[in-house]
């Protein structure tokens, strides 16, 4: 089955509204709501009271209507009686000002109140619907770190001095790990360590990356605390907790992701991006990514419009549809939306959701009931996995340390590199997913690394070994440049892969906003150009001025290429199309015709395909339709539309 729905929030609405619901629900095809994400206040009133009957009927009522239920524990939004009474736990940020309640996500991660009073109402929720026939899966929290990623306060330092006792051990590890002979930074005791707060200048590189990854970490042990309780009341109820995938670089999902049952993320189309569908692809491709061969859930994306970008549009008619077949594409079990019904009051009021303020009669309405209709109907695509021979490198510890202002150029923008490959991969209309450095590459053809200017040595070796055993890789710029720590690598740009890429650099020149670099074979680089030696690769493209500009060096039994500058448009297809073609990867002949594939291990299997043109479109397809009309050898898929082939290979 392929989940479908959206966050319900009744307790937003008079009672009378709810048999309405779950009729509506019925309808539409929905087959599960998350509920009760933002009810702590209405379900302990006050500390220690509760007031569970009204979900309970909201529960019995959905069961009876045969929707189940992803139940949150409500704790992304303390009651107003919490801040008031504990002011300590509501977050600090860097410059020392203090943030109220009042909107939601008010609270210091590392607050022991905080943790206490938030497992305490998990309990009362644990307890009381662990049998509930409605109960299908825990929604813990939500988008953990979206709007608090960071505190600076007292218990948040404290909390951060454990974590790097834990990792370091001795005061001498860390001093040596942040370089703190630099400035006079030495520590003599573990209390003399602060969170990077403002300070008259830049930060210590390393004690802010770590800042990060703790940051990260308490977060992680939020959720682990609320799931572990939670496994224990109600034994085999699986648990995860909405993500944000591809918009919000605050959490190191990589790890997050260990601690999901099911990895779930939400995503919103951003207003002002020509075209959004591109980076709803990066999005869903790293989701998936994050649990490898595992189905994800969708558990959020919208209608219509959102509410909190400065202009907010409304989705032409079928995007929507094009958008929610793009998530199942690549990967999703799930299609779901915030939220169900429009809020009428509220700071989100203006967001669109499944049943909108103008009620049934409406476009929405039409296509929120013919996609549950098409996801019914797709319900066998359920659990089938999405093939991909390319892999991108990503890693968290490497785009944080980066974010340290005092770097050669703060025009080159790692997230917007990897997103920028990305892009020009899925013009070409190769599917791809997103890799951990670390993780087993050996099912890949291509491996690309746009940006990763933090490795650890097994990051490196890993590379090597990948390209060693016959791999292809492209490495992009500033690449393989610092360890762990954020200390340089010796001997010569980029010191991690000197050998593997078969090229030294001495220094780097990064260009101007607008200045580029010509190249001999066509288009130019931009943001980054660096004094490049060949010692034993072979230059494949060079500056104007001699300087290689993309290299290639044989290694084992692979080739590892690289770049010099960053490349866009056409400079950037052309080295795309020449990895892919080495490392055997296909590429597209239907160029924004989005085709996916799903299958199973049993040999069945599914083409995706979305034309994302103004034109029809004719894609090679063999097999039946979804409506059961067969297939056979060209699909024509009409402009703005998508269809799902059942395929007989
Ligand atoms: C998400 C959030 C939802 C809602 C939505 C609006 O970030 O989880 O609660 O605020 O955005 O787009
Ligand atoms: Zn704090």
């Amino acid at each position: 089955m392929i989940a479908y729905g959206g966050d319900y929030n009744p307790e937003q609405w008079p009672e009378q509204t709810w048999a309405d619901d779950v009729r509506l629900m019925r309808e539409a095809g929905v087959t599960h709501v998350s509920l009760g994400i933002f009810s702590w206040s209405l379900l302990e009133p006050d500390e220690g009271v509760y007031t569970f009957d009204w979900l309970d009927r909201i529960m019995d009522l959905l069961a009876g209507g045969g929707v189940k239920v992803f139940l949150a524990t409500p704790t992304a939004s303390p009651p107003p009686w919490f801040g008031h009474r504990h002011p300590e736990a509501l977050p600090v940020d860097a410059d020392g000002r203090r943030w109220w309640h009042g909107s939601r996500q008010a609270f210091c991660p590392s607050s022991p109140i905080y943790r206490e009073k938030a497992l305490a109402i998990a309990e009362q929720l644990g307890r009381r619907y662990a049998g509930h026939p409605a109960l299908a899966m825990w929604h813990v929290h939500n988008e953990y770190g979206c709007h608090n990623a960071r505190c600076y306060c007292d218990a948040s330092a404290a909390a951060f001095r454990a974590w790097l006792i834990d990792r370091y051990g001795t005061l001498d590890a860390l001093n040596d790990a942040w370089g703190t002979a630099f400035w006079s930074q030495h520590y003599g005791d573990w209390e003399q360590i602060l969170p990077p707060r403002i300070t008259p200048s830049f930060a210590n590189p390393a004690q802010q990356l770590d800042f990060r990854r703790f940051s990260s970490d308490a977060l992680s042990a939020l959720y682990r605390a609320e799931r572990d309780l939670l496994r224990e009341l109600a034994p085999g109820v699986p648990a995860t907790t909405n993500f944000m995938g591809g918009s919000h670089w605050d959490i190191d999902y990589w790890s997050f992701a260990q601690e999901v049952d099911v990895v779930s993320t939400d995503h919103y189309l951003a207003g002002a991006d020509p075209e959004p569908h591109v980076d709803l692809a990066f999005a869903a491709d790293l989701t998936r990514s994050l649990k490898r061969d595992r189905p994800w859930l969708l558990m959020e994306h919208s209608t219509g419009a959102v509410n909190w970008q400065g202009l907010n549009r409304a989705k032409r008619p079928g995007e929507m549809h094009r958008n929610s077949v793009q998530h199942l594409a690549r990967g999703a079990d799930g299609i779901m939306f915030f939220q169900w019904r429009a809020s009428r009051a509220g700071a989100e009021k203006w967001h669109s959701a499944m049943l909108p303020h103008a009620g049934t009669g409406t476009k929405i309405w039409r296509e929120v009931v013919a996609l549950g209709d098409l996801l019914r109907e797709a319900s066998d695509v359920a659990g089938s996995t999405v093939e991909a021979d390319v892999a991108i490198l990503l890693d968290w510890s490497s785009v944080w340390a980066q974010d340290h202002p005092a770097q050669p150029t703060d025009l080159l923008k790692p997230v917007e590199e990897i997103k920028r490959w990305h892009a020009e991969l899925w013009r070409q209309g190769v599917t791809c997913d997103l890799a951990h450095p670390e993780s087993d590459l050996s099912g890949y053809r291509l491996v690309l690394v746009p940006a990763l200017y933090l490795v650890s040595d097994a990051d490196a070796a890993n590379l090597e070994r990948f390209v060693e055993g016959g791999g292809v890789a492209l490495v992009g710029p500033y690449s393989g440049i610092v360890d762990e720590h954020d200390r340089v690598r010796l001997g010569g740009y980029p010191g991690a892969w000197r050998d593997l890429l078969g090229v030294t650099v001495e220094e780097f020149f990064p260009l101007e906003a607008g200045e580029t670099v010509p190249l001999a074979g066509g288009g130019a680089g931009t943001v980054w150009s660096e004094a490049a030696r060949a010692t034993t690769a072979s230059v494949l493209d060079a500056y104007a001025t001699g300087e290689p500009a993309w290299t290639r060096n044989e290694a084992g039994r692979g080739a590892a290429h690289y770049l010099t500058t960053l490349l866009a448009g056409e400079a950037l297809a052309r080295v795309l199309a020449a990895v892919c073609a080495e490392a055997g990867v296909a590429t597209t002949d239907t160029p924004g015709v989005e085709l996916v594939r799903r299958s199973h291990s049993d040999g069945r299997s599914f083409l995706f395909a979305v034309n994302h043109t103004d034109a029809d479109a004719v894609v090679k397809a063999t097999g039946t339709s979804l409506d059961g009309t067969p297939v056979d050898g060209r699909l024509t898929v009409p402009a703005g539309t998508a269809r799902i082939v059942r395929e007989r290979r």
